[in-house]
């Protein structure tokens, strides 16, 4: 131990300044360029061509993008997949109800027969990666105008992917990296039909709730586990009853020999989006303005759900992801806010700032003008970010519903003005229509909706500029003297948007005369008004892109300032390889986190009065009994680890992996005094927070009884 605590040393100080042990999201494809030498001084035991290749199998096959955000690991050669219980969440709540309440009880597939399948829910495996930056810059050069480059660069994309797919049933993806200094190309492979297989009671699953989320000391079993069918020849397919299990290139062996502390790890996923490069104006818009102003709008929005779903458990079914997905943000901005101000994040920049413009009027005057570009941009951009955030909070992110819905019908407006009006695309346009309006109301309670409708009204005006204000305050200030809940109670009782009967009536009967009863309803008034303001006057200025050259040209300068530091490129939801070690922190003075939880602490919350912290009988009997099995270490089970890899959203469900490459832990959250990682990492703080798999195990088997599905596991003990 001694020994590898020197060897660690001797590495961060040579490697200083260079590369850092902890930070960073580096891309498969070149760890052998910068990364894998480190990687095997820190302990790795696999080849750079072990994790990514494209001549043989390798780690990247077992890894998929789960549904639209998420990260999954195949765990067996029949397709089956991990991921994490609040990456399936919305499955599992779609095949819930009052009667079969999977969101509390939990759900095991005893056989293949019972697994549940999953309408609109893919995995997408990446089959190679590829520089093509000169290939998307050809025919393009910086003194072009801005539209023309984006044009260009737009259609060389276009043929790029289109030649890279051509005769195949694979998808291309092209995504710029260092802001647009460098481009690569994504061939995917994507899989239709995914079914549920398992997932715990919430009281394990998402134990400790939105109380623990984002904290660490964690004792939350966030997985869920889902199956991968193919067609006969293994290749993707919609879902049939005739769909056999896929067959991986690769699948992670499952490790039953835990961490120690100091231990190597890697983490292997889908970060969606970091801004590590920004300038400090971008913090100060962030933290002074943004972040407080979204915080609050949400502190409204989760009062009026949370009373609503305490008060009925039907209402608690129908809001539950919904309040989970508008928690969560909330709650890391409020952490970011306070790690940024720890770290004096603004002034650490700003110094950064001082040099890199000393060194650029000496060296480099072709970047002397970037800084003070950036300030001008920044004063008028952050009132057009705020309204935009603001925007998004009063319809398409978890706002006023009813509007949501209303927005919903404008496909077929669409279809009816057309010149000529295609009949069979309606017929089916209005098939998936009404099923939209069905999921909608599945989870749809209008008190609620009602209520929070005037809120988001009330806290828009009094929040958002006059220039951003859409016609319907017109209304609601004049005929409605600006009494909300009058214009409100009035949008509720005409419209027919608030029950499905009317929806489902109006959609059936929708035809080219229906345009005019559509355009007089006030909930699409209301819908209209919204995105007009957003069409007209938010999204024309932000698309201006006024920001972008100046990224591309502030990287690029970054890159030459510090000339001999290895960038990693921000998190754009691709691919991407983390690695650090198990390690513990310290929060506060005099506070030290252990690197690990177990039972004890979860049997420690166990209080029924409090709904997160509800532990199931079934796992106190097991405690009680000390009825752990082969999962029993020192007298209880392990359940959560933290380690130094650099994760973000996205990352959820990513495999951990150790020095072998096998699967100790499934990624899913942060801890709260690092959630600043997005802007800026700071090594001392930021933990990674995962499952362990030994809990995992201990759950499939010893608590749920589904010990048949570790038969297909390999298991490394
Ligand atoms: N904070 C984690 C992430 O960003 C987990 C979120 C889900 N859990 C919750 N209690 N809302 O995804
Ligand atoms: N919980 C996040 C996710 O869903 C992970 C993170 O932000 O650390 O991806």
């Amino acid at each position: 131990m001694v020994k590898r605590i020197i060897l660690l040393l001797a590495i961060s100080i040579s490697l200083n300044g260079m590369l850092k042990a902890d930070e960073g999201m580096w891309i498969p494809m070149l760890l052998e360029k910068y990364n894998i030498e480190q990687m095997q001084e820190m302990g790795f035991k696999l080849s750079a061509e072990d994790v990514y290749s494209v001549n043989q199998a390798c780690l990247k096959d077992a890894v998929v993008i789960f549904g639209r955000g998420c990260t999954g690991e195949l765990i067996s050669d029949k397709g089956l997949l991990v991921t994490n219980h609040h990456c399936g969440y919305g499955e599992i709540q779609y095949h819930s109800s009052v009667e079969n309440d999977y969101l509390t009880n939990g759900f095991w597939a005893m056989s293949p027969e019972e697994e549940l399948v999953n309408p609109d829910l893919t995995v997408t495996f990446l089959k190679r990666m590829e520089d093509v930056t000169d290939r998307v810059l050809e025919g393009v050069s910086d003194d072009m105008k801005s539209v023309d480059r984006e044009k260009k660069i737009k259609e060389n994309i276009a043929a790029i992917k289109a030649e890279a797919v051509k005769d195949t049933h694979y998808t291309a993806v092209l995504k710029p990296f260092f802001n647009g200094n460098q481009y690569f190309l994504f061939i995917n492979e994507i899989f239709k039909d995914v079914r549920l297989v398992g997932a715990p009671p919430s009281a394990m699953g998402k134990f400790g709730g939105d109380t623990d989320n984002w904290m660490w000391p964690r004792h939350t079993a966030d997985f869920s586990m889902f199956r991968i069918y193919a067609d006969k020849d293994n290749k993707p397919a919609k879902y049939s009853k005739d769909n056999v299990p896929y067959k991986p290139a690769k699948h992670f062996s499952v490790s039953m020999k835990g961490v120690e502390e100091g231990d190597f790890t890697m983490v292997f996923g889908y970060p969606g989006s970091t801004y590590q490069y920004v300038p400090s104006y971008h913090l100060e818009m962030l933290t002074e303005t943004i972040n407080p102003k979204l915080i609050d709008v949400r502190t409204e929005k989760l009062d009026i759900m949370n009373r609503y779903q305490e008060a009925d458990p039907a209402v608690r079914i129908q809001y539950a992801a919904k309040n989970a997905r508008i928690s969560n943000s909330w709650k890391r901005w409020i952490g970011e806010n306070r790690g940024l101000e720890i770290l004096d994040a603004i002034n650490k920049k700003r110094t950064y700032e001082k040099n890199f413009q000393a060194w650029s009027d000496a060296n480099a005057k072709e970047y002397s003008n970037v800084l003070a570009q950036y300030k001008k941009v920044y004063d008028e951009y952050s009132n057009y970010r705020l309204a935009y955030g603001y925007y998004r909070e009063m319809i398409p992110s978890n706002g006023m519903e009813i509007a949501s819905l209303a927005n919903k019908m404008d496909v077929l407006k669409a279809i009816y003005k057309a010149e000529k009006v295609d009949e069979q695309a309606v017929g089916k346009l209005k098939e998936q229509l009404l099923k939209k309006v069905d999921l909608f109301f599945k989870d749809y309670y209008k008190p609620l909706d009602k209520e929070l409708t005037a809120k988001l009204l009330g806290m828009y005006a009094a929040n958002i500029d006059a220039e951003f204000q859409p016609e319907v305050y017109g209304v609601i200030n004049g005929k409605y003297k600006g009494d909300v809940d009058k214009y409100v109670d009035m949008l509720f009782a005409k419209s027919i948007f608030d029950t499905k009967e009317s929806v489902v009536e109006f959609v059936n009967a929708f035809n080219a005369k229906s345009i005019k009863k559509l355009e007089k309803d006030p909930a699409y008034i209301l819908n209209a008004s919204f995105n007009k303001v957003y069409n007209e006057v938010i999204y024309p200025e932000l698309n201006k892109q006024k920001l972008n050259k100046l990224n591309r040209q502030y990287m690029a300068a970054q890159m030459k300032f510090e000339d001999d530091r290895v960038f990693y490129p921000d998190a754009n939801f691709t691919l991407r390889v983390s690695y650090g070690q198990v390690k513990g922190y310290n929060p506060r003075d005099a506070v030290y986190y252990k690197h690990f939880t177990t039972l004890e602490g979860i049997i420690e919350k166990d209080n029924p009065d409090i709904y997160d912290y509800r532990v199931p009988e079934k796992l106190k009997e097991l405690y009680e009994a000390k009825d752990y099995g082969r999962y029993e270490v020192e007298g209880t089970v392990p359940v959560c680890f933290i380690a130094t890899n650099h994760t973000t959203g996205g990352n959820s469900g990513s495999p951990v992996l150790n020095a072998e490459g096998h699967l100790i832990g499934i990624n899913f959250d942060r801890a709260w005094e690092g959630v600043m990682s997005d802007l800026m990492f700071n090594p001392d703080q930021c933990r990674n927070i995962s499952l362990d798999m030994r809990y995992v195990l201990f759950i499939i088997d010893k608590f749920a009884g589904a010990g048949y599905l570790l038969d297909e596991m390999t298991i490394v003990e």
